[in-house]
Order: structure tokens, then sequence, then C-alpha cells
């Protein structure tokens, strides 16, 4: 740590969500942005220059080796999230990781089993889980408002939102997968958080590829490489079966001949006692008083400081305190179990069970 005791972070990756970590960093008190490195570097010097950062490193193996760097942000491409993460915490690092975890499984367990033996603070970036709505509901919910929660409906539909086609995001090698990685990842992970963490045990889904392939459905996010290729799916569905007996639903897209849930991320809540519809952000709580139905908004509080904040300054107290994030990385090995097995059903027709053994 620095003299005046900030934690100084280097970040790894300056593109599109790179960026939003330089800046939401800088805004985060506690915290001092040190180092960055790209593989393209005059993107990095850039960045560089656009924040005041005073180390530009070449590569990231050269930022890991810096003294200056106390915690690292991986803001690079799905296939590179698995050795970059278990070298960052081999250095001795603390890792904030992009979602997803991993490529695939046996990734994710590989960084797991990398957290272990580092004693190292590994937190993934999902920045959603610190929206304000959804913090009031996640108390709700604690206090025991909502009873048990049984049934959980989460998804996101874009209905033309394919990010950069043919580059790293649609193609399967370096992706791992389309929105269901990428988009279905977040629904998963706030869906399982909601419910209170239980372990997912079983998955049946089908994924679809009717756009992209067409070059159809792209949305604004990421650069096109139109020399490129698309080898993803472009809408997934499945049914989730947790431990406890609760079920999750997930439907996602990047492009559907839809406007279900006006093409943003939903999470509908099924508690004994109570329920939540949550919309982009926005949220209600249901229940029943009196034989009749009753709904109370849930509205984000005037000069909110927002949830990258928020998750930005969780992440430094767990640094500080050694202590386990929320969304730790066993929540990370979750979803990317639970990810894989929907290509894996998707694939052979069948009802996946998770394997969770970390050999
Ligand atoms: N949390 C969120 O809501 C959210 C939103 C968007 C993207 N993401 C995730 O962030 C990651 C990056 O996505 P993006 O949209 O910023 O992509 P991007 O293509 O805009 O940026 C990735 C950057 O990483 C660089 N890079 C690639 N390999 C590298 C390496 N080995 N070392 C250093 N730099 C390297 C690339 O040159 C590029 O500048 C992905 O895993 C994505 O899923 C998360």
């Amino acid at each position: 740590m620095s003299a005046n005791d900030r934690i100084q972070i280097g970040i790894i990756g300056a593109g599109g969500i790179g960026n939003e970590h330089m800046k939401g960093f800088q805004a985060t008190p506690g915290a001092v942005v040190t180092a960055v490195t790209d593989v393209y570097q005059p993107l990095a010097l850039e960045r560089a220059k656009q924040y005041g950062i005073p180390n530009v490193h070449a590569t990231y193996q050269e930022l890991l080796q810096d003294p200056r760097v106390d915690a690292v942000v991986i803001a690079v491409p799905n296939d590179v999230h698995a050795p970059i993460a278990i070298e960052a915490l081999q250095a001795g690092k603390h890792v904030l990781l992009e979602k997803p975890m991993a490529m695939n499984a046996s990734s994710a367990k590989e960084i797991v089993k990398a957290h272990h033996k580092s004693g190292k603070v590994l937190m993934l970036s999902h920045q959603q889980r610190w929206e304000s709505v959804y913090l009031q509901v996640k108390e709700q919910i604690d206090k025991g408002a909502l009873g048990r929660i049984y049934n959980t409906k989460a998804g996101w539909m874009r209905r033309k939102g394919i990010p950069g086609w043919g580059s790293w995001f649609t193609q399967m090698h370096k992706a791992g997968g389309g929105p269901l990685i990428d988009l279905g990842v977040h629904m998963l992970d706030l869906s399982l958080h909601f419910m209170g963490s239980p372990k997912p045990v079983s998955v049946f889904g089908t994924t679809y590829a009717e756009f992209g392939p067409k070059r159809k459905g792209i949305g604004d996010w990421g650069k096109p490489d139109w020399n490129g290729f698309y080898d993803v799916e472009d809408l997934a569905t499945a049914l989730i079966k947790l431990e406890n007996g609760g079920t999750i639903t997930l439907d996602v897209s990047w492009a559907a001949n839809t406007t279900f849930q006006d093409n943003g991320p939903y999470i509908y809540l099924m508690g004994t006692d109570g329920g939540a519809s949550l919309k982009m952000g926005q949220g209600t709580l249901h229940t029943e008083l009196f034989d009749r139905t009753a709904d109370v908004e849930v509205n984000v509080p005037e000069g909110d400081e927002g949830p990258r904040i928020r998750m930005n300054a969780h992440f430094l107290e767990c640094v500080r305190e050694g202590r386990e994030p929320m969304t730790s990385a066993m929540s990370g090995l979750a979803n990317s179990l639970v990810l894989e097995a929907i290509y894996e059903s998707s694939r052979t027709g069948n009802v996946v069970n998770l394997d969770w053994s970390l050999d």
C-alpha cells in the first residue's frame, strides 16, 4: 500500500469495461490506479494519459511484478481470465475478476484452487448486486419478509444486441459462449444471491443461433470485425434445480424477434410470504394482506453514488480486512458449473447433474 494507505490498483485490459473500472476506481475513496496494461499498447497509453495513470506496462506479466500494485482488475477477453487470474494470485496480488469467471467449469476450478493456496482476495465483478434497489430487496429477504424463495424467473432478452460481431465476443474458443455466458451469468448470479446461495444441482437447457450467423441482430457494444466469425448461441433457455428444491428459469438473448421485458434485465422472485419484481434496477415488493394483493415500490434514493462505487468499496474493504467478498470464488464456480451444464444439456438433450468436485 502507498504512504497514505490507498490500495494501489493495476488494470489489465484497457477496453470497454477496463475503462469503466479506471473511471470507477478513480472515484472510489481509498484506491489509486497506479498501473495499466493492454496488449494493444496505444490504448493503454491513451487511457494512462486520460486518467493520469503513472505506469504503463508492456505485458500483464510485467504489471504483476510491479510492487506499486497491490490488487489487479482483470478486464480482458474470457479466454485469458483463468491464466491471468491464476498468475496474479501466484504473484501475491488481490484480484477483481470480470465476469464470467472463466471459459468453462474446469478453468474456474483451477482459479478456485489457486485462490485457496494464495490467501489473497478474489472477487468477481458483478456490479448488479450493488444496485440500490437490489440491496434494499436483499435486506428484506435477509429479514425473512419474503419467506422461502422457491422459484425465480430471470433473464435478459435483447432484441438487437450482439456485441462486437466477429470479434472475440462471438468466437466460442475466445468467449466460451454467447449471451448465456455474457448476460446470463449476471442474472444467474443475482438469482442465486437473492435465493440465499443454494447449491445448483442439475440443469436442462437449449441454445439457438438464428441471427448471429446471418449477421443480423447487431448491437452497439464492442467493435465489429467483419473478417471474423460467429459460432456462439444468440438465445438460451434453461431450468436450473437447486439443492433446496428451488428452481430458476433463465432466458437470455443477444438477438430475438421480441420486445419481451423491454430488452432489459429482469428478475421475478416468488417467496412463500412475499415476492419481488425487479426490472432494470427498479423494483416492487409483493405480498398478500387482508386477503388482498399488496405492492410496495422500492426506489433509488436521490444522489445515489451508483453500484460501481459500492462494489469497489466492498473490494477494498475485503482487501484491507482479509475478508471473503460477497461475489466469492465459489459463487463464480457455481455460475460456471451451471453455464457449462446448459451448453452440455443443449448438445446432448439430457438433464446434466453438476460436478462440484475440485479434482
Ligand atoms: N461486468 C460487466 O457488466 C461487463 C460488461 C462488459 C464486459 N465485461 C467483461 O469484461 C471483459 C472485457 O470485455 P470488454 O467489453 O472490455 O472487451 P474489449 O474487447 O473492449 O476489451 C478487452 C481488452 O483486453 C485487451 N487484452 C486482450 N488480451 C490481453 C492480455 N493478454 N493482456 C492485456 N490486455 C489484453 C484487448 O486488447 C482489449 O483492449 C470480458 O470478460 C467481458 O465479459 C463485463
